[in-house]
């Protein structure tokens, strides 16, 4: 069986839980787009694991990949694999596995990042500032440093040489420049860290297909990040929904695969682009201290809102989504009228749908259904018949307008703080 987890909104559903409770009963966990600008905390008993890269079955002894739709930051890889070791988790060429394919991210995509959100003003597209679309920039423009590359010295000189003079005229504009000598240093450097985990990885996948292993494939950001269908440019560089999957790890269309939707009983936002039910006020606040909502990567306030029917529903259909699963309910806990966004109207225009017109998006009015509040706590509840009776009604208007079933409640951080309505993740 394959499973895969998608974020359905802006990244920060809360997947971490639910990645690493299939990455437990999966035999192989593979990241398929992104980059180090995800960030999954994981806690396990005493233990707290903070992952950007890497697979999360790496911390369950699984076997894992980073496919070749992955940008790879190879230092930043090998400080994350030495954080991990020093707290006893295993990692080697048996356990992770990076495509050959794959294309890295250079020092020089970090400045160039950094540069691109300045030269713009205060905040452009509030990167992570990680190199991630500068790399991708690169992978598109065909001129890339793959893993493979590192080989081999006289292909590594001339892939240097021709993106240092590419970039040569934007940073000298900014006083930068590429010194050619020290990054092939460098990587030579890196190289020599890495390479053992260097493999075709889609001959690997395609290997364990075929023999009846349970492979998960981890989804990072969310779906309105997508590049293509996400609020361009506000985006990540990457495609975040599901079509992904096969492109960037080289494992085709199968049967027996099923994808989950993980939603937030609200709505987020880290960076800069439109956010309909964006709450400016203290109610905005509010679901922030109580939901915890800061950036994993950057430590950045999250911006909050009101759960937008239009945007997940967009998601779900994008992806395919079979069935949702809502996080933090509880954070709604107190609340005494909680407001769903059903529609827009733009210029007395109604919309079902995000339109992709900046302009529209920008001038966006939200049409709220307002729901009574439950004010009773539902953390940690296990049982769906054990919730409030407007936690329940609140959750079934989500799941009829979404026209997705929401098969799994979180209630809490702890596995045990969930409600598995048809006990599918227990019975996986
Ligand atoms: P980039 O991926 O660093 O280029 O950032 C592009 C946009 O995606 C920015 O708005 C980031 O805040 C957002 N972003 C990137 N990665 C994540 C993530 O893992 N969670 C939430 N937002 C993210």
């Amino acid at each position: 069986m394959f499973y895969t987890v998608i974020g359905t909104q802006w990244g920060d559903e809360g997947k971490g839980k639910i990645v690493d409770w299939l990455s437990s009963k999966a035999d192989i966990v593979v990241r398929f787009q992104g980059g180090n600008n995800a960030g999954h905390t994981l806690q396990i008993e005493d233990k707290t694991y903070k992952l950007n890269l890497l697979p999360s079955g790496i911390i369950r002894g699984k076997k894992c990949i980073i496919g070749n739709g992955v940008v790879l930051d190879p230092w930043a890889l090998d400080e994350e694999i030495q954080k991990l070791s020093d707290q006893g988790i295993k990692i080697n060429p048996d356990n992770l596995m990076i495509a050959e394919n794959i294309c890295l991210i250079l020092p020089l995509h970090k400045i160039i990042d950094e540069l691109n959100e300045k030269n713009k003003g205060t905040e452009f597209i509030g990167t992570t500032k990680k190199g991630i679309g500068p790399a991708y920039e690169d992978k598109v423009g065909r001129r890339s440093i793959r893993l493979c590359d590192l080989q081999n010295e006289e292909i590594l000189r001339k892939k240097i040489s021709n993106l240092a003079s590419f970039h040569s005229y934007r940073l000298k504009h900014f006083e930068k420049n590429i010194d050619e000598t020290d990054l092939f240093i460098q990587l030579k450097n890196i190289n020599k860290k890495i390479n053992s985990y260097s493999y075709p990885t889609w001959r690997i996948l395609n290997e364990i297909g075929k023999k009846n292993e349970t492979i998960l494939f981890e989804g990072a950001q969310g779906a309105l990040l997508d590049i293509d269908f996400g609020t361009y440019p506000y985006v990540t560089s990457s495609n975040t929904t599901s079509g992904q999957i096969f492109a960037g790890s080289g494992f085709g269309i199968r049967k027996d695969h099923k994808i989950f939707g993980i939603t937030k009983a609200y709505t987020t936002r880290v960076g800069s682009g439109p956010f309909p039910t964006e709450l400016k006020d203290y109610m905005g606040d509010y679901l922030g201290k109580k939901g915890k909502e800061f950036g994993t990567v950057t430590k950045r306030k999250r911006r909050c809102g009101w759960f937008d029917v239009n945007l997940v529903k967009q998601s779900v259909k994008i992806s395919g989504i079979d069935d949702v699963i809502l996080t933090k309910l509880d954070v709604l806990d107190e609340i005494k009228e909680i407001k769903i966004c059903v529609g827009y109207t733009v210029n007395d225009f109604k919309y079902d749908y995000l339109p992709s017109n900046e302009n529209l998006q920008n001038n966006i009015k939200p049409i709220y259904k307002i729901f009574p509040g439950w004010q009773k706590s539902t953390f940690g509840i296990k049982k769906w018949s054990d919730l409030p009776k407007n936690a329940k009604k609140y959750v079934d208007a989500i799941q009829n307008m979404i026209e997705t079933k929401i098969s799994v409640i979180s209630t809490g951080p702890e596995r045990s703080q969930t409600i598995d309505k048809d006990n599918y993740l227990g019975s996986i």
